[in-house]
């Protein structure tokens, strides 16, 4: 249990001896795939003013890291899918990434890399084995690269995997039945070889949300972690939530595999917030509540006892991600598009009433909205125009169960011209629709539907399309000049 644990820990530390408890951290997955990025800066001291102690990556963004420069927060940079045939085929370029994207920050006040992700999720079944050969052997390249480098015994590289990499049978659904899916099998046990014998962590993304979006009679109660629910036997073992059975069916897949002891990291987990009718801030906070309260208990699962390491997916909704899952997939935040708290959370799983601090000094446009002209009385074309703006925007919370989905055929133009307009910046011309369109200076959000006002891009930095060369330079002659001091 976790106070046995920190007074141990505290004891052992007078004896000046390493607890071999670990101590729990809850760290947060920060994704770009927005139109509009918070700056880095800002959030990094958002974080620090939160307490998150880890914090995981997609890439290696500069400027992120840059923002990140001289903090405790430990972090994992990512090598994302579409450098993976590059990275597997050439040790040179495994090389030049670990130097530019991890050895460059290692120093003194510089940022603490613990971890790289080679690759996401790269034997999910969408990507049809694109990625799978060319995981292992990047994999080896950047180990090899991290440990010429010097770096082998303080980064360690793992790879975030989709839990549809293992299963149990529909024959015998239980956990102590899990394995690893046939047809990823061989390929998953070779990685796992390399991940121990390099002592490194296995990294797993576990998403309860999602089976009860994909199943009708999921049990409800079972997603979340107070225990309402009828509980599930294992034999001896009981099951009173989805996150341990799913995590004791990987655990027992490398159990069958040898690696029953291998380390174990969450990559992402969380609840979105809109988008679909379970998923909203009421939801989301039991979840994330329920979760923190449980990893840092030290109680662990029935197959595994300990406190759980987990990213919480993700810090700040993300308007350009792919709805291919579901609407839900631009709500994951714990924070609003502009680092706004959704929701009271304490991270240390203790105290329910503690909220979090917001990302503090954002700047936005101007208070205004496109609507639809009330005076409007031909609406043939409203729909096309809707989809427009919709298609070049995001509407996502105009769909069935979500925020705006009680608004009028009107209040949709309204809400999805808005939306265009916004993320255009506010620019007059986008504000328009062959007429249908006006500007308003009183705000049409409603209930739990918001009209949002977008935030201001407030650096050069920031403009879409990342960075130009130039910038990019300054901040590596910058980071190398630090290097010399
Ligand atoms: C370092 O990471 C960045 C961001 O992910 C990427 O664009 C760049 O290509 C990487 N550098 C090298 C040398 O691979
Ligand atoms: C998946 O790969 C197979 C074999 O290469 C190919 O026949 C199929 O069209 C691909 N499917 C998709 C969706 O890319
Ligand atoms: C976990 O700890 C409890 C209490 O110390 C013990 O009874 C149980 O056997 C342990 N379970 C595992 C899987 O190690
Ligand atoms: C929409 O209306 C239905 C029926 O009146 C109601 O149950 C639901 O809570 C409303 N949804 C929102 C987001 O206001
Ligand atoms: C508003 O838009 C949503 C999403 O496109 C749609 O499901 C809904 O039917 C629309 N409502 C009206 C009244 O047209």
């Amino acid at each position: 249990m976790a106070p046995n644990c920190v007074h141990l820990a505290a004891f052992l530390l007078l004896l000046s001896s390493v607890a071999s408890c670990g101590r729990a951290w809850v760290g947060v997955n920060w994704g770009t795939m927005a139109t509009h990025q918070l700056p880095p800066e800002k959030v990094a001291k958002m974080l620090k003013e939160n307490g998150f102690t880890k914090l995981k990556l997609f890439d290696a963004d500069e400027l992120i890291l840059a923002a990140l420069m001289g903090t405790d927060i430990e972090v994992m940079v990512a090598i994302p899918n579409n450098m993976l045939d590059k990275i597997s085929n050439s040790p040179k370029a495994a090389d030049s990434w670990v130097h530019d994207n991890v050895t460059s920050y290692l120093f003194t006040g510089g940022v603490k890399i613990k971890y790289v992700a080679v690759g996401n999720e790269p034997f999910l079944k969408a990507y049809n084995g694109t990625y799978a050969k060319k995981t292992l052997p990047a994999l080896e390249n950047i180990q090899r690269s991290l440990d010429n480098a010097g770096h082998g015994s303080k980064v360690k590289v793992t790879v975030p995997f989709n839990a549809d990499i293992y299963y149990s049978p529909d024959s015998n659904p239980v956990p102590s039945a899990g394995d690893f899916r046939p047809e990823w099998r061989d390929l998953t046990i070779e990685i796992i070889q390399f991940l121990y014998a390099n002592n490194a962590p296995f990294t797993v993304n576990i998403y309860p949300f999602l089976s009860l979006y994909g199943n009708r009679d999921f049990p409800f109660d079972f997603a979340f972690f107070d225990g309402n629910n009828k509980p599930l036997w294992d034999g001896k073992a009981l099951y009173t939530n989805v996150f341990d059975a799913n995590l004791d069916t990987l655990l027992w897949a490398l159990d069958k595999a040898g690696y029953a002891d291998l380390k174990v990291i969450i990559g992402e987990i969380g609840w979105p917030t809109d988008g679909d009718n379970n998923a909203n801030a009421k939801n989301a906070r039991r979840f994330n509540l329920g979760l923190l309260k449980h990893a840092v208990s030290g109680k662990g699962t029935p197959k595994r006892n300990g406190t759980v390491d987990l990213f919480l997916f993700s810090l700040i909704d993300e308007n350009t991600k792919s709805v291919a899952p579901g609407n839900f997939e631009r709500h994951w935040g714990i924070f609003e598009f502009d680092g706004k708290p959704k929701y009271e959370l304490d991270l240390t799983g203790q105290n329910e009433e503690k909220g979090l601090i917001p990302v503090e000094g954002i700047k936005y446009l101007e208070k205004r909205w496109c609507i639809l002209d009330p005076d409007v009385t031909d609406l043939d074309d409203l729909a096309k125009s809707i989809d427009y703006a919709c298609s070049l925007s995001d509407c996502t919370s105009l769909g069935y169960g979500s925020t705006c989905s009680n608004l009028s055929l009107q209040g949709n133009a309204s809400y999805a011209f808005n939306m265009y307009y916004q993320v255009n910046n506010q620019k007059d011309w986008d504000c328009d629709f062959s007429g249908l369109a006006i500007i308003t200076h009183d705000d049409p959000s409603e209930n739990d539907c918001q009209f949002p006002v977008m935030i201001a891009r407030s650096s050069p930095l920031l403009l879409h399309g990342g960075i130009s060369d130039i910038l990019k330079k300054a901040v590596r002659l910058y980071i190398f000049v630090m290097f010399l001091l």
